[in-house]
């Protein structure tokens, strides 16, 4: 298999900019990874979907046409347990959790155009369309498995992957004892696109690179296995039927991986496809890199679609040096987090602030008060009461400006920090974007302190400036902290409109009709 598809210039496809009105557009599409709704989720998972939410509400504000899709990943033999251990049926059960999911996503102000569930009956239908494709085309074939397999993984390990500890086969991941299963199957000749998948992994869509660096020498050490992709319905019921053979079920991570497609109607309404899929950017934790490379390419390009303009790869919250998660006992709940700082805002605000794609990142809760304290309290918090407070004592609520009262040393320095948060955004640096936004409202601060406007007797262009900047770097914020820079925007009579004017001097009216308190510190 030659890369065909790498380029999006393929024919049938849509362009990325189109013009609609006569301004460009664009067209984005971000999907989260399908969580398993065996618990509730917790800071792990909030952490990747409030990533994808900050971009998708970017792009929105961009003026992008967006598809935003979070879901859920309801089949498999660790559902199915879950169920059973219950004493549930598992599509009731997986009924009530889809629906716990919902409600913290709603919690934290994710902004979802579609919420997935593999129990849908239009992804049901696009996974067996899309398998029967698959094997018309000669490339399922029947055999026999035998190899160990983690059930919270829902994977196989090969020797090398897993863990040994007292003669005991380890999960590498869940440190749990691997289970030995030996059974009849149906395989999926990912071999056959070995060649065509390493290709892939050297061009620009798995980010950071690092991460393809990892698949790359996993292909050249074991070569790209042929791919066991059912499993026998007496053992594991709860699934999708295999379209071939009704004794088996399609393995979970296959029926998985199809819903970033039939989410967009693949094989029933070929225009969405057309549309959004060149410009779908998939994030995910680096737990599940393989799946969304290897096998997601070679799975695509057996559907004659190109792969995914980007992969985007985050390293884990640690608790105690071990990735949070259930099994490892150590996880931090939504809940506790968005009680503890007093709303969403504060919680979306710090787990991207110290967000990192390379890196794991120990959980500390020092670390995120000191932050909360010190930069969203004192830093935005202060500023915008301060400015507040003064346009309303010494203004009487209104200033006017333009680019008449510029200071221009000060705009200058905002226009370097609005480059930055440009190019962070479009690395998908969250962290260092927050850092340069904030550099906005510190350098008002600064500003503020500098220019005295309280002693003057007319303030009128310092406390433009500091207005301008405080719209600036709010407007960028949004994407961040959608509530509170609406709140700072009406307080302060603003409005949140787009990029397109985000130069100090462009506002012309400011009406403040109040001085809020935007957080209350941490003791
Ligand atoms: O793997 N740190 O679902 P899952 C960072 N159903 N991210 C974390 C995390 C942590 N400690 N814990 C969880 C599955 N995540 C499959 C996906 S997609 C076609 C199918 C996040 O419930 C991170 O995004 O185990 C990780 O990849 C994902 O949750 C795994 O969620
Ligand atoms: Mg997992």
């Amino acid at each position: 298999m030659k890369a065909r598809y790498w380029l999006y210039e393929v024919k049938g496809f849509a362009p990325l900019v189109r013009e609609l009105g006569g301004r460009k557009v664009g067209v984005f599409y971000v999907t989260t990874p399908i969580y398993y709704p065996n618990d509730k989720p917790h800071i792990g998972h909030a952490y990747t979907t409030i990533m994808a939410d900050v971009l998708a509400r970017w792009h929105r504000l961009k003026g992008d046409e967006v598809f935003f899709l979070t879901g859920t990943d309801e089949h498999g033999l660790k559902l199915q347990r879950e169920a059973e251990k219950r004493g549930l049926d598992p599509k009731r059960f997986v009924d009530e959790m889809s629906e716990v999911f919902k409600r913290y996503w709603s919690l934290l102000d994710i902004s979802y155009d579609r919420f997935i569930r593999t129990t849908d009956e239009d992804h049901v239908e696009t996974v067996k369309k899309a398998l029967m494709k698959i094997y018309s085309k000669g490339l399922i074939y029947r055999g026999t498995y035998r190899g160990l397999y983690c059930v919270s993984c829902e994977k196989f390990y090969s020797e090398g992957e897993y863990i040994e500890e007292n003669g005991k086969k380890l999960c590498p991941i869940h440190r749990k004892e691997l289970e030995n299963l030996e059974e009849e199957t149906y395989f999926l000749k990912l071999s056959a696109y070995e060649d065509y998948v390493k290709e892939l992994l050297t061009k620009d869509i798995v980010y950071p690179r690092s991460y393809a660096k990892e698949v790359l020498s996993k292909i050249s050490r074991e070569g790209l296995r042929d791919l066991s992709i059912t499993r026998p319905r007496n053992r594991v019921y709860w699934g999708i039927e295999a379209p071939w053979d009704p004794q088996h079920t399609v393995y979970v991570w296959i029926d998985a991986l199809l819903n970033y497609i039939s989410a967009l109607s693949y094989g029933s309404d070929e225009s969405r496809i057309a549309k959004f899929w060149p410009a779908v950017h998939h994030i995910i934790g680096k737990d599940i890199l393989w799946f969304h490379t290897a096998i997601w390419f070679a799975l695509l390009a057996m559907l004659d679609l190109p792969p995914p303009r980007k992969v985007i790869i985050h390293a884990f919250i640690t608790l105690r040096g071990l990735k949070m998660g259930k099994s490892a006992g150590n996880i931090v709940s939504i809940d506790e987090l968005v009680a503890r700082y007093g709303g969403a805002d504060p919680v979306r605000y710090l787990l991207m602030r110290f967000s990192s794609l390379e890196k794991d990142v120990e959980f500390s809760t020092e670390q995120l008060d000191n932050a909360f304290n010190s930069e969203l309290a004192d830093t935005f918090g202060n500023l915008v009461r301060r400015a507040g407070v003064l346009v309303l004592k010494k203004l009487g609520g209104s200033v006017e400006g333009g680019p008449e009262m510029v200071d221009t040393e000060l705009s200058s320095r905002v226009r370097e920090s609005v480059e930055r948060v440009f190019r962070a955004m479009d690395e998908f640096r969250f962290s260092e974007a927050l850092i340069a936004i904030f550099d906005i409202y510190r350098e008002a601060n600064a500003y503020l302190n500098k220019t005295e406007p309280w002693r003057l007797e007319d303030p009128r262009k310092p406390l433009y400036n500091v207005l301008e900047c405080i719209r600036i770097a709010t407007t960028l914020l949004y994407p961040f902290m959608p509530k509170t820079s609406m709140v700072v925007a009406k307080s302060l009579g603003f409005e949140i409109e787009g990029i397109e004017r985000l130069s100090v001097g462009d506002w012309h009216r400011y009406n403040v009709s109040e001085a809020p308190i935007l957080f209350k510190k941490i003791r």
